[in-house]
């Protein structure tokens, strides 16, 4: 049976590499729609959590999980020796940055490396991990080409097609969210789209890997940039004593050519702060400044300094100093209601506190401890001694935190969320961002 008539009988085999944020909804997408699905991942607590039913990944609720573990519909592993089963690869790895800020593509050449003994003739293999534009093409087409002596668009086929997850969102998940593909040849997108048609219910191929690779990076830089543009409207606002929300409110009641974004503590996730700089990274290899990307980046990571300072001059209107002061930081997890802390600005924000003397607690639900490079931090339980703060400063808006209680509770509040808005405090001085 060909791969396309595998797809039409739904009796293909899909591995998928890297079950984490991105891995396990689609892996449990694919499963849910009645196609074997192999997950594999290096992690031996995440594979044995999964096979017995258990999700730790907020997007997919274990109630939805287990079910198609239990049919066996959905196994993980920590061995690659299943890729040889499968017809279809989907590689789902990490793609972070370095210590100087490059791109590090380590995790997907491993994975590529760990998946090429078990290759075989007919299958797809598509990349999902967000990369630089030339990426698929340049090194993972010659990787498995030379381990598996096939070639590629012949023999197997590739196709990048970048993830588009939305922690936390509720309305679209990996069915309703419509997906870009790009393959190496015609029938490589046609391959991915037969497949991917099975389970999402809007596949748009574009003309390469490139193109869809380049997409990703736009979709990423253009939050990136405007987040940008709205974090240096705050730091103008300040020096001219406007509020920042009320402008770009005022703003966006403009029925067309204006979207509102909001300013915040500076940018946090796996993919807003560090895919843009893929794209830096890789014109810079063509003698290109990619400068929108730069200046955005130098203004976003920025931001949690400028909260530190706010923290600071509202104590000091109090008559305190930061040093010696007790505060407490509310919310640690990147965005709101979810429990994922990777690249929070909270967390520059507690570091910055920190060296400024301050003694900071943190308080998120949602997160009960972390660790983050060498630091370490467990949340308080709860606010029953919320009194004792000289200052509270809110760096993540869940909807758990009751405003109204902090604000009455609070002498002294750094709101860098606007999650105050409609209080009228009746005891908290609220400093806005
Ligand atoms: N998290 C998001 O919101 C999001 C959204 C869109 C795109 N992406 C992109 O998707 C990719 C994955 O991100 P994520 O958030 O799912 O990461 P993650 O850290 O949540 O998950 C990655 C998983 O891959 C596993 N892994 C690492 N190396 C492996 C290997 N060699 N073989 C098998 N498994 C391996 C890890 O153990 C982990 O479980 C990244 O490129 C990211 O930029 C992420």
């Amino acid at each position: 049976m060909t791969l396309q008539d595998k797809i039409r009988s739904r009796t293909a085999t899909v591995a998928v590499v890297g079950l984490g944020y991105v891995g396990l909804p689609l892996a449990t997408r694919i499963a849910s729609v009645g196609l074997r699905t192999l997950g594999i991942d290096i992690q031996k607590y995440r594979v044995d959590r999964i096979n017995a039913g258990i999700s730790d990944i907020g997007d997919v609720p274990s109630e939805l999980m287990a079910p198609l573990v239990q049919k066996g519909l959905l196994t993980a592993y920590t061995t690659f020796e299943k890729v040889a089963e499968a017809d279809a690869v989907v590689i789902c790895v990490p793609t972070p940055l370095s210590k100087t800020r490059d791109p590090d593509n380590s995790y997907i050449i491993k994975a590529v490396d760990s998946v090429t003994p078990f290759m075989k003739k007919g299958q797809l293999f598509i990349l999902e991990s967000t990369t630089y534009p030339g990426f698929t093409r340049e090194v993972m087409v010659p990787m498995l080409e030379q381990a598996s002596g096939m070639v590629a668009g012949q023999d197997f086929h590739v196709v990048f097609s970048p993830e588009r997850v939305d922690p936390g969102n509720e309305k679209y998940g990996v069915k309703n969210t419509p997906k870009t593909v790009g393959g190496l040849t015609p029938a490589c997108s046609a391959a991915v789209q037969a497949l991917y048609g099975l389970f999402i219910d809007d596949v748009r191929p574009v003309s390469s890997p490139d193109a869809a690779e380049m997409s990703k990076l736009l979709e990423n830089t253009f939050r990136a940039v405007n987040i940008g543009l709205v974090n240096e409207l705050a730091l103008m606002c300040h020096k001219l004593g406007l509020n920042t929300f009320e402008i770009i409110d005022a703003a966006a009641s403009k029925p067309f050519g204006f979207m509102p974004f909001y300013p915040g503590p500076g940018l946090g996730g796996h993919c807003i702060p560090i895919d843009p700089l893929y794209l830096s990274w890789k014109l810079r290899t063509l003698n290109y400044q990619a400068r929108f990307i730069e200046l955005a980046d130098t203004i976003n990571t920025a931001m949690p300094a400028h909260v530190t300072q706010l923290c600071q001059d509202a104590l000091n209107e109090a008559g305190k100093a930061l040093k010696n002061a007790k505060v407490l930081v509310l919310g640690v997890a990147y965005k709101r209601d979810i429990d994922d802390y990777r690249e929070s600005p909270s967390l520059t924000v507690i570091e910055l506190l920190e060296k400024k003397g301050a003694h900071v607690d943190y308080f998120d639900p949602h997160v009960p401890e972390y660790r983050h490079e060498s630091a370490t931090g467990k949340s308080i339980a709860d606010l029953s001694k919320l009194e004792s703060y000289d200052l509270v400063v809110i760096t993540t808006d869940h909807k758990v935190f009751d405003y109204e209680d902090i604000c009455a509770r609070t002498d002294v509040l750094v709101d860098s969320r606007n999650a105050t808005r409609k209080l009228t405090s009746k005891r908290a001085k609220v400093y806005v961002l």
